[in-house]
């Protein structure tokens, strides 16, 4: 979603404001735009389209020349995009770009006009803009407007401002919306995420809610909170490096993610694993705390929210404890019944989730215990949980998620295998087995990448000309093959739904048609046959079928038009290694149809409003 960057040096600043914003465009945005400072006049340049719509513009119209300003890539939501609507909106002194969504804006607004105001654009933004500017034309004091104005603000927001007043200064300020302030020598940048600004200093600051920064290029950085008393900040350091936000080779943030899978298991599992078996007492997960939990709950959205029913097969299968799978939009607005006891895990790549982040809270009001498993460090989402497994993915850029999906898998397993033993529900010789192959998991996965790129990019040139086609699947196999449907949906734009096989006949079944493709995954011995007439029915019907099962697995003739092996392995564990021709199948179809692989259409990485 939005994206925010600021900065104020020594460089040009629009060039570091683009650059910055460019490692933003994962995020997902319809429109961009900039404001810096030339001399004592705010510039502003905004267009909508992308970043290189932005560029072109300036080319032909002038490039705002100056060493501090802010910059925004916008994701609509109040007003189509438009150059009207881009960020940034100005006041009369005052023009910022925002993050989030202001829900009482339309109260405001009214209150300004009242007093004379006039609005230009739709947007939610230029109502803070305008508050601002009338707190600031009757106090005259930027970080005392800003207190004034946060106070009436209902809603998240990350904003970025500069006052005319002040030239060559940049004020931020944020409320569940994230932003980091960068700091570097004798430079200083504010921006939504670490890898915006990696590329100029690894250092930063996290703001909490309702702090308030002024950065400037010689006093450096000042926070301060909403009493407007100095507060001093701990400085934090990114452990990777620009390679990690770059491609490198690859032509596309999704491939190189794909192959950096093996790594990242072995960046989340090992530091967890002390005398062959799991540990997870750093993230306050001991066996006392697992033992006495009741029921799960996991709740996410999108592929977060896949991992967690992977999740839940393999807790209720080894651990024999109750856990329901929830979609966060839905969780956080039923009244769920929960409370003490019970446990409540948000899976989260990005850890700003509004809706993920809303789930917890309630579930937290309500007396359960919270454990979150995320990706992102020092998110919100991190902060606020009791207990915290962090997946080491590093920075995912694709939107499209693959491997902080699997790192999360990776989690569930670990957790999985520690709640089972805790309860006693197996013994230490399994559960260092289970560990053990949980172990091998980055080899197969590496070995699966090479064998089956080549069969999934055949495949991929069998879906493009469809219209739809379906995903059926047992048990995990059932649990995975959603994840692989969504990959597909995401990139490819072709409609796509997971079934669970057995339950074809009752509707879904007439779907069928001559030469539909149905992806059928078939990895799990014990329901292996029953499968196997699944697929035998939607044959029947004239589907194209593309059956992905183990090596050596008896496939009858004239079931499959293709057949894509896995090798063997523990079978709880297959859905680490079968989500990867999932993914190379999504990544190779919209490839081939030309789509924009890591930016889908209308999609967004971090999704922090509701
Ligand atoms: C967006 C992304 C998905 C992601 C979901 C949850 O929809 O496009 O890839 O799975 O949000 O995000 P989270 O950061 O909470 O994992």
């Amino acid at each position: 979603m939005c994206g925010i960057v600021g900065y104020v040096g020594h460089r040009d600043c629009s060039d570091v404001l683009v650059s910055a914003l460019t490692r933003l465009e994962y995020r997902g945005y319809d429109s961009a735009g900039i404001a810096v400072f030339e001399n004592d006049k705010i510039n502003v340049a905004k267009s909508k389209g992308k970043l290189k719509d932005l560029v072109e513009k300036m080319k032909i119209e002038g490039k705002p020349d100056g060493f501090a300003g802010i910059g925004h890539t916008r994701w609509a939501t109040h007003g189509e995009p438009s150059d009207i609507n881009s960020h940034p909106h100005s006041g009369a002194k005052v023009t910022l770009v925002h993050n989030g969504i202001i829900e009482n804006y339309k109260e405001l607004k009214e209150f300004l006009e009242n007093q004379g105001r006039e609005f230009l654009s739709d947007t939610d933004t230029e109502v803070v803009a305008q508050l601002l500017d009338y707190y600031y034309s009757h106090i005259n004091d930027p970080i005392r407007s800003i207190i004034e104005t946060t106070q009436e603000l209902k809603g998240s927001f990350a904003l970025g401002i500069v006052f005319e007043d002040f030239p060559n200064k940049v004020f931020a300020v944020r409320r569940e919306s994230p932003l980091i302030i960068g700091v570097g020598e004798d430079e200083n940048f504010i921006a939504s995420d670490v890898p915006a600004i990696i590329q100029y200093t690894k250092n930063y600051y996290l703001l909490e809610h309702d702090e308030i920064a002024v950065l400037s290029k010689n006093e450096g950085v000042r926070v301060f909170d909403s009493h407007y008393q100095i507060v001093s900040k701990e400085l934090k350091t990114a452990d990777w490096d620009v390679d990690a936000v770059g491609k490198c080779g690859y032509p596309h943030y999704m491939i190189k993610e794909i192959n950096e899978q093996p790594t990242a298991i072995k960046n989340t599992v090992l530091p967890r694993i002390k005398d062959g078996m799991p540990c997870l007492d750093e993230c306050n997960i001991n066996p006392e705390v697992l033992r006495n939990i009741r029921n799960i709950y996991i709740v996410a959205c999108g592929s977060a929210m896949h991992s967690g029913m992977v999740g839940k097969y393999v807790i209720e299968d080894i651990a024999r404890t109750a856990v329901t799978v929830d979609i966060a939009s839905e969780f956080r607005y039923r009244n769920p019944i929960i409370g003490k006891g019970d446990l409540i895990i948000i899976v989260s790549q990005s850890g700003e989730t509004a809706d993920s982040l809303a789930a917890m809270r309630l579930a937290k009001e309500k007396g359960a215990k919270t454990l979150a498993i995320v990706n992102a460090m020092g998110s919100t989402i991190a902060r606020e949980a009791d207990m915290l497994i962090y997946t080491h993915a590093g920075p995912e850029i694709s939107v499209a998620s693959t491997k902080a999906y699997m790192v999360q898998l990776s989690v569930m397993y670990l957790f999985a295998f520690e709640l089972a033993f805790a309860k006693g529900q197996i013994d230490e010789e399994k559960y260092k087995y289970y560990t053990s192959k949980l172990l091998e998991t980055p080899e197969m996965v590496e070995k699966v990448i090479a064998q089956t790129t080549e069969i999934s990019q055949k495949i991929s040139t069998k879906l493009l000309t469809a219209d739809s086609l379906l995903y059926i699947g047992r048990g995990l196999d059932y649990a995975l093959s959603m994840e692989g449907s969504l990959k597909l949906k995401e990139i490819s734009y072709i409609h796509s739904e997971s079934y669970a096989a057995g339950e074809l006949k009752h509707g879904t079944i007439s779907l069928i048609t001559k030469d539909m493709p149905v992806i059928a995954v078939a990895t799990q011995s014990a329901l292996y046959e029953k499968t196997v007439s699944n697929i035998k029915e939607v044959k029947a019907r004239g589907a194209k079928v593309i059956m992905i099962c183990q090596e050596g697995n008896d496939v009858p003739k004239d079931i499959a038009d293709y057949v894509l092996k896995i090798p063997n392995f523990e079978e709880i564990l297959l859905p680490m290694l079968v989500c990867v021709p999932l993914q190379l199948i999504a990544y190779y179809t919209s490839v081939q149809k030309g789509n924009d692989v890591d930016q889908p259409r209308n999609l967004a990485k971090s999704v922090t409003v509701e």
